[in-house]
């Protein structure tokens, strides 16, 4: 390339990773990740995602499968060999070293002339808007300057690949968001492939352009942000990505119907008071869960009308209204506009938007069906 940059792919074939203790941390994991692109691993605690991204980084030996970086398998590379920089949660900074020291130190252990130290160390804190703090020692800066330098350290080693593990989970929340910017338009100029682990579903939203979302060590569904969002695979990224949460109404599946709590109790009618919804789709019959998000649900009628259901509680949170409500005993979250008209006690009829209707599962595969 013209500025001398090599960028990379990243490829995982198969991999899979049972620690000494039995532990099967990943399993069967397949992941083609395109030169320069910014990907997010996140799902729930003890998913894999550290165990995934240390296996990359040759951290943790894998048991078994094939990792590339770039065009090169390296399977048997060493860490300092592969070509990648790594940021953790805790940034360990040398607490002895000036901020230039601390970004400068890894190169000077690679016997990288002094001159293009300065340039490369000098180019990072300017990305970085440290330029004033080179002098000061860890001590002596904030959390969100602590983690731009151990950005910086990253930074000047110009690798093809950046792994972050939870890089902002000691920051404030005020701190994260903006430090979540700062990664975000640290990737539009470096344009270097990116692979971000967090177990924060609005980090993961806004800052990949492919959510690979995994739970049990298992890959469940990889896609852009909105497709995660709009149209999840099963029932798990379904409540995984969303908050609330998206809620899952229990019900059966009869001849193309949904019977809001089940259909098992009548003729074919429905419980009295319960809903039955017409269905576009050729569901097979059985039961279901049906999954809503609460921004789904809206007072104007639409084809998929519930019965009217009495609201518990209603929380006006100044931009937007949360209801919740009680349909045939389960517990659900409506997200009404702020200007609702509705206090706690009122019977309330809400329609689900047609778009915003997901049929999964009732089993634990939990898989889509619509
Ligand atoms: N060194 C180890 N020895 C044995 N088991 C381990 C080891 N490291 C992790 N595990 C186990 O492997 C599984 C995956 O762990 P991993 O650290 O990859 O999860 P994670 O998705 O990064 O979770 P978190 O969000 O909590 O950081 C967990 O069940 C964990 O207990
Ligand atoms: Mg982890």
């Amino acid at each position: 390339m013209d500025d001398g940059r090599v960028m990379a792919s990243v490829q995982l074939k198969q991999l899979n990773k049972t620690y000494p203790g039995g532990v099967q941390a990943v399993r069967e994991v397949d992941l083609k990740i395109p030169d320069g692109e910014f990907v997010v691993l996140v799902g729930p605690s003890g998913c894999g995602k550290s165990t995934t991204l240390r296996m990359i980084a040759g951290l943790e030996d894998i048991t078994s499968g094939e990792i590339e970086i770039g065009d090169r398998l390296v399977n048997n590379v060493a860490p300092g060999q592969r070509d990648i920089a790594m940021v953790f949660q805790n940034y360990a900074l040398y607490p002895h070293m000036s901020v230039y020291q601390n970004m400068a130190f890894g190169l000077k252990m690679r016997r990288t002339p002094k001159h293009e130290i300065q340039e490369r160390v000098a180019r990072a804190a300017q990305i970085l808007s440290i330029e004033d703090l080179m002098k000061r020692r860890p001590r002596e800066l904030s959390g969100g300057q602590r983690q731009r330098v151990a950005l910086g350290r990253a930074i000047v080693r110009d690798p093809q690949v950046f792994l972050f593990d939870e890089p902002l989970s000691n920051l404030d929340a005020k701190l994260r968001v903006q430090m979540r910017a700062e990664i975000s338009s640290l990737h539009q100029r470096l344009k270097t492939t990116m692979i971000y682990v967090t177990h924060d579903q609005v980090e993961a939203m806004t800052l990949g352009d492919r959510i690979v979302l995994m739970n049990g060590g298992v890959i469940q569904q990889v896609d852009s942000p909105l497709d995660i969002y709009n149209r999840p695979v099963n029932r798990f990224v379904g409540t995984f990505i969303g908050s609330p949460a998206m809620n899952l109404i229990s019900g059966d599946v009869r001849s193309g119907k949904f019977y809001v709590g089940g259909a098992s109790s009548t003729n074919g009618s429905g419980p009295k008071g319960q809903g039955v919804l017409e269905l576009d789709s050729d569901i097979p019959d059985g039961p279901v869960k049906v999954g809503v998000r609460p921004e789904d649900l809206v007072t104007e009628p639409t084809k998929l009308a519930l019965p009217p259901v009495p609201l518990e509680v209603v929380e006006h949170m100044g931009h937007e209204t949360m209801v919740h409500f009680d349909l045939a005993g389960e517990r659900h979250i409506a997200r009404l506009p702020a200007d609702a008209k509705v206090s706690a006690g009122d019977q309330l009829a809400l329609s689900i938007r047609p778009d915003g209707f997901h049929v999964f599962a009732a089993d634990d595969s939990g898989h889509r069906l619509n």
